[in-house]
């Protein structure tokens, strides 16, 4: 299948890598040339990385790398899946969306990474609303098995066949949810985060104090180290959607503290500086 991944992030270079390693031809597609060489190194570390730990050979990175075009200019991406990773910002989404449907084909498939837009109203505006389906990748997308698939109110099922037959084709678990704010995984997960800049908001203990007990307590990460790792901007993002379309619940209040560290720009490791600092 040739896949089209819309932004090399965080997210789209790690969908383009799981796409490529599973035998699609993938074009990975970002608007900043700058993005696209990041994405490339940090694929190729990732590939080697892979070889260290024997999970596949050198020649196995050879090919995916070769099945991995590059590209900034949006007419590369003539496909028959889409799975769209830009910034959570609905009005960036159905642009690129509505560009790319007028170079697809009227049975290309529509997906998007989006973490808290509801697929339902993307669906609304966009060209093909029956074709637009969610694939919720889970960072890091080529580590993390799980990925959320999720149906609009207009997805026409054979859309939903489409996206799971990929999901699975790249050896990842899938779950189907409800077109609900958050999904599943979001929604449960937001009060480590919300909570966690609450304990720290009333002075209880630092964000380092807080991480080094998430973590003793079992949990992989921290809120604040995971917040680094997600990027601070992209979490606060998610937040501020999820507060609005739960009307404004104070259990999902998006937290000062962070707003501030996203208006200094400190991303997290992509900026170098977040709640921790990086080099
Ligand atoms: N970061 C996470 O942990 C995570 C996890 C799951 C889902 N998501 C979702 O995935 C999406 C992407 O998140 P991310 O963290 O990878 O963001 P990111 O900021 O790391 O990357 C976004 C990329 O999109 C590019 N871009 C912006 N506008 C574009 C356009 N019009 N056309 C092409 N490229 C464009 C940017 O240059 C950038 O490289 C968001 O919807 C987010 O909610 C993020």
């Amino acid at each position: 299948m040739k896949i089209g991944v819309i932004g090399a992030g965080v997210m789209g270079r790690g969908i383009a890598q799981v796409s490529a390693m599973a035998g699609h031809s993938v074009v990975l597609f970002d608007v900043n040339h700058e993005m696209l060489e990041v994405a490339e190194n940090a694929i190729d570390k990732n590939l080697t990385k892979a070889i260290d730990l024997k999970k596949i050979n050198s020649q196995e990175k050879e090919s995916t790398q070769k099945r991995i075009q590059f590209s900034n200019s949006v007419a590369d991406v003539k496909v028959d899946l889409i799975i769209e990773a830009i910034v959570e910002k609905i009005e960036a989404k159905l642009k690129v969306f509505n560009d790319l449907a007028e170079i697809n084909k009227e049975d290309t498939v529509y997906a998007s990474n989006t973490s808290s837009i509801p697929l339902t109203q993307i669906a609304a505006g966009f060209k093909y609303p029956s074709r637009m389906v969610g694939i919720h990748f889970f960072n890091p997308a080529h580590i993390m098995k799980l990925v959320e698939v999720i149906r609009a109110e207009q997805t026409d099922p054979q859309v939903l066949e489409q996206a799971i037959s990929y999901v699975s084709s790249v050896r990842k678990k899938f779950i189907i949810a409800a077109d609900a704010p958050g999904f599943i995984v979001n929604r449960v997960a937001r009060h480590f985060y919300v909570e966690g800049l609450r304990v720290l908001e009333e002075d209880v203990a630092s964000h380092e104090v807080i991480d080094e007990l998430i973590r003793s307590s079992g949990f992989k990460m921290g809120p604040f180290e995971l917040m680094d790792l997600i990027g601070v901007e992209t979490n606060l993002s998610v937040t501020e959607s999820m507060y609005k379309l739960f009307n404004y619940d104070q259990k999902f209040r998006p937290n000062r503290i962070q707003q501030k560290k996203v208006q200094a720009g400190y991303f997290g490791r992509k900026s170098g500086q977040g709640f921790y600092s990086y080099d």
